[in-house]
């Protein structure tokens, strides 16, 4: 097995240019007013800590663009799936079972292609989502002082922080994160949540529990499975909600707001508001993926590839940032709870077959977590470390 203790290696401090950054980055991080604290100073260029390499992929533009799935957009580009959950409560008539299967089969589609899709009529009401926006908004606009006990990089449930991984890449990130870690689902402790977004974040996320109950039957049955298996994993807990803020920057060609990635979970549901700049990673190609008032972006995640042995991918993605903002985004993960984070998590053996051999070895959330955090998001992907040679 290939460990990834190699890249804790590449990691370590290499020269004094290494040393003066991370000295930088401390600098940066014992304000404890982030990113938005750096714009409220006035500052007009960005410090170096943020300058990130060009993706490596970022020239490309050779994808050979069939005609796929007619998700050509109006630009000629290609477009991120949508799909439109409405009428799917409604099983009672054959029109509405015929609707059903319709649904699962696009987003086995988008899962199979894209590893993501847009969602439209998902339930959750849009004045919730907007309001969650606003909220968020508020809390990283609140003063200095009042945010400053939040700001952590240990281990409590909610805090506050820039750029979560920057001392393992080096590099900074255009954004602040408010950060809240719960088990299972909804069971957030409401006394520690920010009294400004504290009923609001708690309204999202029992929207968020009821839309997880039924992405995880979609899911199972875009696998061609039982509606309840996925459930039955209990890898689809609501374990983590990430609140982004990205400031408008005045040099956005030098940074970026989050690097190039997959999200190292089962599912991600992300709520995105209208200045758009999240792009993912489509036959060689950076897709704008457009804000949609009233969407949600569905992502899946790397260990959903690895369960589906491959069938679903997880999606590279990214986010630019640009000179208008703040740009904010609420993004809800989904993995096991803590109960099962040492669990066996291996291609499913209904999905395998003679022509399908497993493609990974078991792993558990945990083991599988603690590699992706050794790389830091700018660093290769942790799936191919699972995989069978
Ligand atoms: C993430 C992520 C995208 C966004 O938090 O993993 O990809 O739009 N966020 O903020
Ligand atoms: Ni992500």
């Amino acid at each position: 097995m290939k460990q990834c203790s190699d890249t804790m290696n590449r990691s370590s401090l290499t020269d004094d240019d290494d040393i003066e950054k991370m000295k930088e980055l401390k600098e940066f991080d014992e304000t404890k007013a982030g990113v938005k604290g750096l714009i409220d100073s006035g500052l007009s260029m960005v410090p170096r800590i943020f300058h990130c390499p060009p993706d490596d992929d970022d020239d490309d533009d050779d994808g050979d663009i069939d005609d796929e799935e007619k998700l050509v957009g109006e630009d000629g580009g290609l477009q991120v799936p949508v799909v439109d959950l409405q009428g799917l409560d409604n099983t009672t008539t054959a029109t509405a079972a015929g609707g059903r299967n319709k649904i699962v089969g696009e987003i086995r589609m988008a899962l199979e292609t894209w590893g993501c899709f847009q969602m439209i009529n998902h339930g959750v009401p849009i004045p919730t989502m907007d309001n969650l926006l606003e909220c968020v908004k508020q809390f990283h606009e609140q003063s200095q002082e009042s945010k400053l006990e939040y700001y952590s990089r240990d281990s409590r449930k909610v805090k506050y922080y820039s750029t979560a991984d920057m001392y393992i890449t080096k590099v900074a990130q255009w954004k602040d994160s408010l950060s809240c870690d719960f088990e299972d689902d909804a069971a957030v402790d409401s006394q520690t949540l920010p009294s400004v977004c504290r009923g609001t974040i708690q309204s999202y996320l029992k929207c968020m529990v009821r839309l997880r109950n039924e992405l995880s039957e979609l899911l199972s049955e875009a696998l061609g499975l039982e509606k309840d298996r996925l459930a039955s994993m209990e890898c689809l807990n609501i374990s983590k909600f990430l609140c982004h803020y990205y400031p408008p920057c005045p040099q956005p060609e030098l940074t970026q707001g989050t690097g190039k990635h997959s999200d190292p979970f089962f599912l991600t549901i992300l709520l995105q508001d209208s200045i758009g700049g999240l792009q993912v990673y489509h036959k060689n190609k950076w897709v704008d993926v457009p804000p949609l008032h009233g969407s949600l972006i569905v992502n899946a995640g790397d260990i959903l590839q690895l369960i589906s042995n491959d069938k679903f991918i997880s999606v590279d993605h990214r986010v630019k940032v640009g000179q208008i903002g703040p740009r904010i985004s609420a993004v809800c993960f989904l993995f096991p709870s803590k109960k099962n984070e040492s669990k066996a998590y291996g291609p499913l053996t209904e999905l395998l077959s003679k022509n399908n051999a497993p493609k990974y070895r078991e792993t558990s959330y945990k083991e599988y977590v603690q590699c992706y955090a050794a790389k830091g998001v700018y660093d290769i992907k942790a799936l191919p470390h699972f995989k069978i040679a």
